[in-house]
């Protein structure tokens, strides 16, 4: 149809690079065509009526109307149910951008000041360059260790917010292979407008590859090299779980839970990653990042119930970084 290639042949065409993305243009095309035809319908009538009615000319006097409902009714009801129409499509897609598949693959993302740090359950890092399966779904768990950052990958249609002390999600399914640029689309200070990066797409197999030597399909040793990335060369020696069991060691987490399903003086945490726990108040919650995260730095606040709250904090004792360890550790418990 005409709206899907509104932009085709023009220089601000954006590729359409995600599943998401044909959808998010539709409705934006949608609301901008409609919008731009009662603009045309709206002016021209304003033109039409002016010179029609124009004070110079005689003989016409203003009626006096009252009121007439069936008029009334017409321009409330259409404009209601074309507005409802638009709604509820969006919220459709919405839904469809933030709807996490359980097999999503995941990558931790770190915003700071100005830069973006990504980190892969193998432990493999990268810094401003997100290297993604193709037509399969990733799903991006991102804080910020500074001030408020936004992700923004437009060939994806995709933003979301990347703020202190706490997680935020969003996943994607990309289709279209190679570079895709990333940008900061929320100010962060002086090195806001250079805080970029890219999406790389790879076939699952290249993917694969990637994850385990760090080379991309057709690149050499010695391009590595020139590309000053040698060091991410080799398979990673330690994955993200198993960093966080180190983290959970030298924290001394385990004198207080244990990591195989018997009660210490907290609760295990084996299995523990999606479980549904009732808490001190008698309100349930589900064990995801954001809940470990804020037991770790604010541990008061949601007790399991049947535990004494005796945890203390770890605010300002761990990074970042280890946090996601400790949560990667958490999920590899089962
Ligand atoms: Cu980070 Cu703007």
């Amino acid at each position: 149809m005409f709206w899907q290639n509104a932009y085709a042949g023009t220089v601000i065409q954006l590729p359409q690079a995600s599943t998401v993305a044909p959808e998010i243009d539709m409705v934006a095309d949608i609301v901008f065509w409609t919008s731009f035809g009662f603009f045309i319908l709206i002016f021209f009538g304003m033109v039409y009526f002016v010179a029609k009615f124009h004070r110079s000319r005689k003989g016409r006097k203003t009626e006096y109307i009252l009121g007439h409902h069936g008029l009334e009714l017409a321009w409330t009801i259409i404009p209601l149910v074309f507005m409802l129409f638009i709604f509820f499509w969006g919220l459709y897609v919405y839904q469809d951008l933030r709807k996490v598949p359980s097999d999503a693959y995941e990558v931790n993302v770190v915003g700071r000041q100005w830069l973006w740090n990504f980190e892969y359950t193998n432990g493999r890092k990268t810094m401003n360059e997100l290297v993604v399966p193709k037509n399969k779904p990733v799903k991006l768990i991102m804080t910020s260790e500074d001030v408020i950052h936004s992700f923004f990958v437009p060939n994806f249609r995709l933003k979301q917010d990347v703020v202190p002390g706490m997680y935020t999600y969003i996943s994607f399914n990309a289709t279209m292979n190679g570079e895709h640029p990333i940008y900061c689309a929320e100010f962060c200070g002086t090195g806001h407008s250079d805080m970029l990066g890219k999406v790389v797409v790879l076939d699952e197999k290249d993917f694969e590859d990637w994850l385990i030597t760090g080379k991309y399909p057709g690149q050499s040793a010695d391009q590595i090299a020139q590309a000053g990335a040698a060091e991410q060369a080799g398979a990673p020696t330690q994955s993200l779980a198993e960093k966080g069991k180190e983290v959970f060691n030298a924290k001394g987490c385990f004198a207080c839970h244990s990591v195989d399903g018997t009660a210490k003086v907290g609760p295990t945490l084996f299995n523990s990653f999606g479980r549904k726990e009732e808490l001190s108040d008698g309100s349930m919650i589900v064990v995801d990042e954001n809940y470990i995260r804020e037991s770790i730095m604010d541990p008061q606040k949601k007790i399991v119930k049947g535990y004494p709250p005796s945890m203390p904090t770890f605010r300002g004792l761990l990074s970042d970084q280890e946090i996601n360890a400790l949560v990667a550790y958490i999920k590899s418990l089962k």
